[in-house]
């Protein structure tokens, strides 16, 4: 028997995340912890929000009462610390909001923690998931490894950047048992539809414009959602105190290739004659600070606790797609709103 608070459970991977947990550890205790921001939307745990281990608290992280109180009321071992700002995009337009939640919420946590299981640590964990974008760009060639030096360029990274120092400094200072992972590009089903995969899905549908920003020559590591979830639950549970561990896709796309057999899978599912969403891609001005690759070594995690991939970007790519167009009510739902004015802002030109 565990309790496990994970924060940001409403979001994309998080709610892939409880629901693995849910599904697979039916005697745990799994407490989502979500502000409900822009981001967070409880359609995605509709499947699971009945099952009695399932607990639900709207709580904000910069809210250090609530946080308390859910602490005080359900007495956790463990934490998967998932909530943040997660857009880049967002992060060049509102840079306090990054340092808000995913900085002095990441504290405000850690803080939490360390009140409440006081000196006893035996059997507790705190668990950080972040991000290969603290690392910064690689050239043509190279990996980020775990040891790989901290270069964040984006207001988001640099962010995310802090909050895995805190975590790290409060693991040597206090001895709190923290580990921390950080993941290459994530897609799948639930993936709100800012990022560039459920973007430009969503924009197909409706015949939009396909926005490439600069060169489109832009190089990330590709993850299935739910293989993300896996690694998560193998290192919350066999993953070593003060460690940190590399999860990566081992399948590197440069943007402009990606969209183009994305393009191809949506006009062979949509019926449209081929190479009819081609026609969308629009190139467009460049991301301040754009990243150009990143790809990451995986090797730690592989060789120490036996991860790797499990399903293949062919088979990923279509289920995901296959996801969106059986989903066009939660699609709808989440474009409405607010997402119209950050897009108008965002591609204000197209
Ligand atoms: P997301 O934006 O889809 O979801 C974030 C969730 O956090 C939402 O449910 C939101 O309501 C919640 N949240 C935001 N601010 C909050 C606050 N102040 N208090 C409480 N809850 C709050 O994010 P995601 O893409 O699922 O990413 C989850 C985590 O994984 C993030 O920490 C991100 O940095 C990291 N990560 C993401 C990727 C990726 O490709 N998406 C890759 C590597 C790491
Ligand atoms: O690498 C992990 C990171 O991946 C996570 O930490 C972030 O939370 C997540 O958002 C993601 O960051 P990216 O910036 O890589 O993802 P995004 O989907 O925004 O962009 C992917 C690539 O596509 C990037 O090179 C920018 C480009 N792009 C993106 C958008 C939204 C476009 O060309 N046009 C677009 O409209």
């Amino acid at each position: 028997m565990r309790t496990i608070i994970i924060t940001g459970g409403a979001g994309f991977i998080g709610s892939h995340v409880v629901r693995r947990f849910v599904t697979r550890y039916p005697d745990y205790k799994i407490v989502n912890l979500d502000a409900l921001t822009y981001a967070g939307n409880l359609e995605n745990l509709r499947d699971i929000e009945s099952s009695p281990a399932y607990f639900f608290e709207k709580a904000d992280l910069l809210n250090t009462a609530d946080i308390d109180r859910i602490f005080s009321t359900y007495q956790p071992d463990g934490v998967i610390h998932l909530a943040a700002e997660s857009h880049v995009d967002r992060s060049i337009l509102s840079p306090l909001d990054f340092v808000y939640t995913n900085v002095i919420g990441t504290v405000n946590l850690l803080n939490a923690a360390k009140a409440h299981w006081k000196d006893n640590f035996a059997g507790k964990r705190f668990y950080h998931i972040s991000t290969d974008e603290v690392y910064g760009s690689l050239g043509e060639t190279g990996f980020f490894t775990e040891t790989t030096a901290y270069a964040p360029n984006s207001p988001y990274s640099a962010s995310k950047a802090s909050s895995d120092h805190f975590v790290r400094a409060y693991g040597e200072t206090y001895h709190l048992p923290v580990v921390i992972t950080n993941c290459s590009n994530n897609y799948g089903p639930n993936h709100f539809p800012e990022k560039l995969i459920p973007l430009f899905i969503n924009n197909i549908i409706h015949n939009k414009p396909l926005p490439v920003y600069g060169d489109g020559l832009y190089t990330r590591d590709w993850l299935f959602v739910k293989d993300h979830a896996a690694a998560i639950d193998l290192v919350f549970h066999r993953g070593k105190d003060y460690e940190t561990y590399n999860i990566g896709g081992f399948n590197e796309w440069k943007n402009i290739d990606l969209v183009k057999l994305l393009c191809k899978l949506m006009d062979e599912k949509l019926g449209r004659s081929s190479g009819s969403s081609e026609k969308l891609i629009t190139y467009i001005k460049d991301r301040p600070g754009h990243d150009r690759r990143y790809a990451i070594d995986a090797t730690k995690i592989n060789k120490e606790l036996g991860w790797k991939p499990s399903v293949t970007f062919e088979e990923g790519l279509s289920q995901t797609i296959n996801w969106y167009l059986e989903n066009t009510e939660w699609l709808t739902h989440v474009t409405s709103g607010e997402y119209q004015q950050y897009y108008k802002k965002q591609y204000d030109k197209i």
